[in-house]
């Protein structure tokens, strides 16, 4: 069956850390309630870079990862829901840098789900034209929507990027998946007006907020359908998966899910410890992390899911 396959794997964060004891000087918590909640202990937060800098840097790194040059990529999306611009696009501003010639290239918007749909977008797009490689990025800048006075949601989200190089292989490859979205107002952050500022409007509408119980709630149901969905569609059982890459947002919910689906928990690669949830950039971050220190390897079968905002719900398995 023809598919796409992953030729190149890199991620990047920055390199300030907040430990989960460092919020106790702006807000009543503990490590104790963050960890024991989430498996969050620290996360990363950039001071200076932008969202474009983080995914130039992860999409650098897949690139040099991948062998290839600017000039081998037809195609850039990008996945993020904090870009720096409104317009141009930060898959736009990476052609130059990266050396890409007049490519196809664009950002979409779906949340913590968005690296999963990004894939499958590529997937569609370069099956179905003369296109041959894509780079697809997840990249964030969440600090820059959060609400360090609210401590239900400021401990819970950090700063990153992942990229991969993908191709189109028709060599014992193979790629199927799934991307869902049902209106949902439980998680949102509003874009900033300048109306809002000239009219001197006061209301908090652009930072970060969440029904944080829904959510989880949603998660539930959401990974599980995720994974049930492609694993059906594919004819694979999950013993066919060599390693599971869920959205990093709780550890209770992987916990959750793996007992109802009867999953075993040891498959999931997990590092929301030491990133927090960093959005559209914790798939593609693990993906890579667990590329280059050898958890997953080449000819091995992933399953990746997501869920966020939206609400949004995806999966993909493919041979890397
Ligand atoms: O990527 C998008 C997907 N997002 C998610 O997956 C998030 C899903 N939701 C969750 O992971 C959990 O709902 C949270 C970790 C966000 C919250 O856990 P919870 O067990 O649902 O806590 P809660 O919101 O019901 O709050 C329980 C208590 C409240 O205090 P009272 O009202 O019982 O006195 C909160 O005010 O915990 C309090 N609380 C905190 N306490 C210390 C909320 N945040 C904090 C905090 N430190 N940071």
């Amino acid at each position: 069956m023809n598919g796409i396959k992953v030729v190149g794997f890199g991620h990047y964060v920055p390199e300030t850390t907040i430990k989960n004891d460092d919020f106790k000087e702006i807000i009543d918590t503990s490590d104790e309630w963050i960890s024991s909640r989430t498996g969050i202990k620290e996360r990363r937060i950039s001071i200076t870079e932008t969202t474009t800098d983080l995914a130039y840097k992860a999409a650098l790194m897949a690139l040099l990862d991948s062998k290839l040059t600017g000039s081998d990529i037809d195609l850039v999306i990008t996945a993020t829901m904090s870009p720096d611009s409104y317009t141009p696009s930060i898959s736009s501003k990476l052609l130059s840098k990266l050396g890409i010639e007049k490519a196809m290239a664009f950002d979409i918007s779906a949340a913590c789900s968005g690296f999963v749909y990004a894939l499958n977008i590529a997937s569609a797009i370069l099956g179905q034209n003369n296109l041959k490689r894509a780079i697809v990025v997840g990249a964030e800048c969440l600090s820059e929507l959060l609400d360090y006075t609210d401590r239900s949601t400021c401990v819970l989200f950090g700063d990153g990027a992942g990229a991969v190089v993908v191709e189109k292989t028709n060599e014992n490859g193979y790629f199927y998946s799934m991307s869902k979205t049902d209106t949902e107002n439980i998680l949102y952050a509003n874009a900033i007006r300048a109306n809002d500022m000239l009219l001197n409007n006061e209301t908090d509408n652009y930072h970060l907020k969440m029904d944080g119980k829904k959510v989880y709630k949603f998660a539930l149901d959401a990974v599980s359908d995720a994974i049930d969905n492609v694993l059906k569609m594919s004819g694979l059982k999950d013993s066919d998966i060599d390693l599971f890459i869920p959205h990093q947002a709780n550890e209770r919910i992987i916990m959750s899910v793996c007992k109802h689906l009867n999953l075993d928990f040891n498959k999931f690669y997990l590092n929301l410890e030491r990133y927090g949830n960093t959005s559209s950039a914790s798939i593609p971050i693990a993906l890579s992390e667990a590329y280059h220190n050898n958890t997953l390897r080449k000819g091995q079968t992933v399953l990746l899911v997501g869920f966020g905002a939206g609400l949004t719900w995806a999966s993909t398995i493919l041979k890397v």
